[in-house]
């Protein structure tokens, strides 16, 4: 099994950014949860992080025939983004969707989703811990 893990933008300033919503540990603190996570597993990953929402299309696109599953924090786009949810379908790789902070529970202009239409699963809420929940969904297929 080998798993693309994406974050969008601002993810990279996680320990910074909001430490009340997002938590004080860093993206490196991040990467290294979800590798030894998968590392016990046998599950080989890979990660990416950018600001722009092309590049994320751009990786998607290219994640198809290469990788098994994709675990997505779309950040700011999951609210915004018809283009990533298209290259999601386009590619049609089981994702899972992940959100650190409770989406539900925010302001109202964070409560839609349209990775969601094409998301296996959305977890949202629960922390860093949200990342390895997500890795099981996509271990279960
Ligand atoms: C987020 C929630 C989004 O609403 C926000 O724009 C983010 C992070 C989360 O992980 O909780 O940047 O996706």
């Amino acid at each position: 099994m080998k798993i693309l893990v994406i974050n969008g933008p601002n993810l990279n300033m996680l320990g910074i950014r909001e430490p009340g919503i997002y938590g004080k540990s860093s993206y490196a603190d991040l990467v290294k949860l979800i590798s030894d996570y998968c590392a016990e597993r046998s599950v080989d990953v890979d990660f990416f992080q950018s600001n722009h929402e092309g590049s994320i299309v751009d990786e998607i696109q290219g994640a198809y025939g290469k990788y098994d599953g994709i675990v997505i924090n779309p950040a700011a786009y999951t609210h915004t983004s018809v283009a990533i949810l298209d290259a999601i379908k386009a590619v049609g790789i089981p994702t899972v969707e992940v959100h650190i902070s409770d989406i539900n529970t925010r302001e109202e202009f964070r409560k839609f989703s349209y990775v969601s239409l094409a998301a296996k699963k959305t977890i949202a809420g629960k922390g860093f811990d949200g990342y390895l929940e997500a890795v099981d969904v996509l271990l279960e297929k």
